[in-house]
């Protein structure tokens, strides 16, 4: 069934131009693997909840509603994702050419990794929100121009990213590629993209994303399907897809969700559910378009496209988790009912013994002061892990986790982080006790990270 474009709000652009420890005195076995996620106590929060099963849950952020205290108490409080909503757009971040401006960028970057969360960078190559130098350019300047600002862009916030949205909404409702002017420097920009964003930062996952992509019947799903699986067979780097998932009153959560998902996921990428807004938020399409992502075990994360109804460019429709005054919907409560569920999460259980999670070599050494933290084994999926952080001894401390290159963690949850490093994690209290956990993407390595506990 086809659907129509988002709807675009007043002000909006138009259709044409928007668009371990080890104390780890747990050992690490094939049976620890398939023990349930958190499954004795219900999280209270959306990030908490969807990290039971090694998932993040995310909102926009705006740079200019830091101030708002309201606001921000939310978005630290329940998400573990951030996606500046417009801060690292080309019109934002090269308003005049070859002359970058990241401070807007770096405001939403910087509330979000002192609040705990990762951050996803959205976008560098879009038809959409370019600068007008860029909006009157074409053929080989453009194409220049376009490596040019990637190169640059992902140099500033080279490691810090979790993912990053290379190329967003090129393609027709009919599967076709949409003519823009990066379009008419030849077919393929695209791959182009990828291929600099990969040599720019080969940390951060490249992904692909567009609306109307849900419904695996639809033409326009299909034709970025066949583009990812191009992409895969002939080595194009690419990680991830992105369904936006502007869930609008004609065209609802289409019962195909699922099947799109674990589509994209057999090529070989990670997907997520990256903008999500509902009309009116019907609870029932929340609860839907979440199991469909807990579904599928490459389903990594879900975004909501803003905190507050009054946050939305849709705030019209009513279409987020939160009203306006800051109070959770019934849709809140759908959402992280089904995140609390767990069910329907296939867990993997590896089927070659030597990805099998290892116990670490290297045992825990306390740091200054006498604290101890020790990690056991959580729930595993072919690409990633959950690891449970215990601290005694203390209850003012500093964990420093530190993970074997090239695994990242992914999530965390009950602590306040801050990365020295991409692979330095430091861990202290958040005011909710000292167990909590991380969410590891192993990339290839299994085993555990190191974990120094200390009081000083
Ligand atoms: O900041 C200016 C303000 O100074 C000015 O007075 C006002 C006048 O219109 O405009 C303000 O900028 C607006 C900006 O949002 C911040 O509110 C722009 O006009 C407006 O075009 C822009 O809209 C954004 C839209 O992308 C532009 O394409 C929305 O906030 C943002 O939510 C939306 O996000 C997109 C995703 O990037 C891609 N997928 C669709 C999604 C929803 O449209």
């Amino acid at each position: 069934m086809a659907r129509s474009s988002p709807a675009p709000r007043r002000g909006w652009r138009s259709p044409g131009t928007r668009a371990l420890a080890a104390a780890a005195t747990v050992a690490a076995t094939a049976a620890v693997l398939v023990t349930a996620p958190g499954a004795d106590a219900a999280a209270s929060t959306l990030g908490a909840a969807a990290a039971q099963s090694g998932r993040y849950f995310g909102t926009a952020i705006a740079a200019g509603r830091l101030g708002d205290s309201a606001y921000t108490t939310i978005a630290a409080r329940e998400f573990t994702m951030v996606t500046p909503e417009n801060e690292m757009k080309p019109d934002a971040t090269e308003p005049s050419q070859n002359q970058f401006s990241f401070s807007a960028g770096d405001q939403v970057y910087n509330w979000a990794i002192s609040h705990g969360a990762q951050v996803r960078g959205h976008t560098l190559a879009w038809h959409s929100q370019q600068p007008g130098w860029m909006q009157s350019m074409g053929g080989s300047a453009l194409r220049s121009a376009m490596i040019n600002h990637i190169q640059k862009v992902m140099a500033h916030y080279q490691g810090k990213l979790a993912y990053w949205d290379v190329v967003n909404e090129a393609f027709n409702e009919d599967g076709s590629r949409r003519s823009s002017n990066l379009q008419s420097t030849g077919n393929d920009w695209i791959e182009v993209a990828f291929k600099t964003a990969r040599a720019a930062d080969p940390s951060t996952k490249l992904c692909y994303n567009d609306y109307n992509i849900d419904n695996w019947n639809y033409a326009k799903t299909q034709g970025v399907y066949n583009m990812v699986r191009d992409f895969k067979s002939r080595g194009v780097p690419i990680d991830c897809v992105g369904l936006q998932g502007h869930f609008t009153g004609g065209s609802s959560v289409p019962s195909s969700l699922q099947t799109t998902i674990s589509g994209f996921a057999a090529l070989g990428v990670d997907v997520a559910l990256t903008e999500v807004d509902v009309t009116n938020a019907s609870t029932s399409q929340y609860a839907a378009l979440t199991q469909a992502c807990m579904n599928v075990a490459r389903c990594v994360g879900i975004t909501v496209w803003g905190v507050r109804d009054s946050d939305s460019w849709r705030s019209s429709e009513s279409p987020l988790l939160f009203d306006g005054n800051g109070n959770k919907k019934a849709a809140y409560n759908s959402v992280l009912n089904v995140l609390n569920s767990g069910s329907g999460t296939p867990t993997t259980t590896p089927t070659n013994p030597t990805t099998t999670p290892t116990t670490p070599t290297t045992p825990t050494t306390p740091g200054g002061g006498s604290c101890t933290a020790a990690l056991s084994a959580g729930q595993s999926w072919s690409d990633r892990y959950n690891l449970t952080v215990s601290v005694s001894g203390a209850s003012s401390w500093t964990v420093t986790m530190t993970v074997p290159s090239p695994a990242r963690i992914s999530a965390t949850w009950n602590i306040n982080a801050t990365w020295p490093s991409s692979q330095v994690l430091l861990a202290t209290p958040n005011g909710n006790g000292n167990n909590w956990g991380v969410t590891i993407q192993h990339n290839g390595n299994w085993n555990w990270p190191t974990v120094r506990c200390s009081t000083s």
